[in-house]
C-alpha cells in the first residue's frame, strides 16, 4: 500500500479539530482548593516548602473563598495550623466548638454561602505527637477510642456549617460512626467525602510543615495509612467506606496512584476524587523554578491526567492558578 489507510494526525492538525475530538476536559468545576488557616487578622505566612502557598487568617481565608467562588471553583477544604500551646496528647482543641477550624467554616459560609466547605477530620493538627489519633499504652494508635473523638470533631464541624466532612485519619469504622452521629444530630444532608485509599506516603512532608505537625511527628503513620505496595486493599477500603455511608471517596496521593484511581472508578459507580498532595505540588513548582519545564503547562497536564484516569475532581494547591488559566 503506497499510503497509510489511517492518518490519526489528520484530526490533530488544527486546534478546532483537537477540541472536537478531546475525550477529557478540565474546568474550574473539577477543582477543590485546600486552604491553611492561622490565628490573627489580615495575616498571611508563606509555607517555605510550598512555594506560592500561604497560611491565611480567618478573614483572609474568607476572602480567598470568595475569589475561589468567583473563579468557578466549587469547594474549598480547610486545614488549621493550631497554635503550639493548644496542642496536647489527646488533641483536645479539636473538640473546642470555637476552634480555628469552626471559626473559619462560619466566616466562609457567611462570606460566600455558595461555595462548598469541606472540613478535615483527624487529630494531627491538634496533637503534640503529630499523629491522626490517640496514642494507646502500647504506642500504637488506638482505633476505637480515636473514632469516638473523631465523631465529636465531625459533629462540631457540621454544626459550624461544614457542607462536607472529610475524614483523613484512616481509622477503621469511622465513616459508619460519623454517619450515624450526623443522622442522630438531625443533619442527614451533610456529605461525607472519605479519604478511603490514603497511602503512607513520603509526599506529605510539606503539608505537615504547613499545619505545623511535621516537627512533632513521632515515628510514621504506617499502622493506619495504606502500604504503597497494595491495590486490592484499596478496593476493600473503598467498599467499606461506601457501605458505611460515604458519598464519595478520595485516592491520595495523586500522580503515583493513577492506577488506583482508575481501578476504583471502574469498580464502583461513585464520585472518586484524587488529592494532588503537597509533595507533588512542591515537586512541580521546584522543577519549574529550576527551568525543567513551564509550570503552567505541567500543572494543567497533571490535572487533566487525573480526569483521564477517571477522577470526578481534584484536590490541588494549584486550584486558583489553574482556574485562572482555564477561566
Ligand atoms: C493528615 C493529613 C495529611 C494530609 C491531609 N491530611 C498528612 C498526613 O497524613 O500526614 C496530606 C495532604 C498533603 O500532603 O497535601 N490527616
Amino acid at each position: 500500500m503506497p499510503y497509510p489507510a489511517t492518518r490519526l494526525r489528520r484530526s490533530r492538525r488544527h486546534a478546532w479539530s483537537r477540541a472536537l475530538v478531546a475525550e477529557t476536559r478540565l474546568t474550574p468545576a473539577d477543582l477543590i482548593w485546600p486552604l491553611f488557616v492561622i490565628e490573627g487578622k489580615d495575616a498571611r505566612e508563606p509555607v517555605a516548602s510550598l512555594p506560592g502557598v500561604e497560611r491565611l487568617s480567618v478573614d483572609l481565608a474568607a476572602q480567598a473563598a470568595k475569589d475561589a467562588r468567583d473563579l468557578g471553583i466549587p469547594a474549598v477544604a480547610l486545614f488549621p495550623n493550631t497554635p503550639a500551646h493548644l496542642r496536647d496528647a489527646t488533641g483536645r482543641e479539636a473538640l473546642n466548638p470555637d476552634n480555628l477550624m469552626c471559626r473559619a467554616v462560619k466566616a466562609i459560609k457567611d462570606a460566600a454561602p455558595e461555595i462548598g466547605v469541606i472540613t478535615d477530620v483527624a487529630l494531627d493538627p491538634y496533637t503534640s505527637h503529630g499523629h491522626d489519633g490517640l496514642l494507646g499504652p502500647d504506642g500504637d494508635i488506638a482505633n476505637d477510642a480515636t473514632v469516638a473523638v473523631l465523631v465529636e470533631q465531625a459533629l462540631l464541624q457540621a454544626r459550624a456549617g461544614a457542607d462536607v466532612i472529610a475524614p483523613s485519619d484512616m481509622m477503621d469504622g469511622r465513616i459508619a460512626a460519623i454517619r450515624a452521629a450526623l443522622e442522630a444530630d438531625d443533619r442527614p444532608n451533610v456529605q461525607i467525602m472519605s479519604y478511603a485509599a490514603k497511602y503512607a506516603s513520603a509526599f506529605y512532608g510539606p503539608f505537615r510543615d504547613a499545619v505545623g505537625s511535621g516537627g512533632l511527628l513521632k515515628g510514621d503513620k504506617r499502622t493506619y495509612q495504606m502500604d504503597p505496595a497494595n491495590t486490592q486493599e484499596a478496593l476493600r477500603e473503598v467498599a467499606e467506606d461506601l457501605a458505611e455511608g460515604a458519598d464519595s471517596v478520595i485516592v491520595k496521593p495523586g500522580l503515583p496512584y493513577l492506577d488506583i484511581v482508575r481501578r476504583v472508578q471502574e469498580a464502583f459507580a461513585v464520585p472518586v476524587f484524587v488529592y494532588q498532595v503537597s509533595g507533588e505540588y512542591a515537586m512541580l513548582s521546584r522543577a519549574a523554578e529550576a527551568g525543567a519545564f513551564p509550570l503552567e503547562a505541567a500543572m494543567l497536564e497533571t490535572l487533566l491526567a487525573f480526569k483521564r484516569a477517571g477522577a470526578s475532581g481534584v484536590w490541588t494547591y494549584f486550584a486558583r492558578d489553574a482556574a485562572r488559566l482555564l477561566g
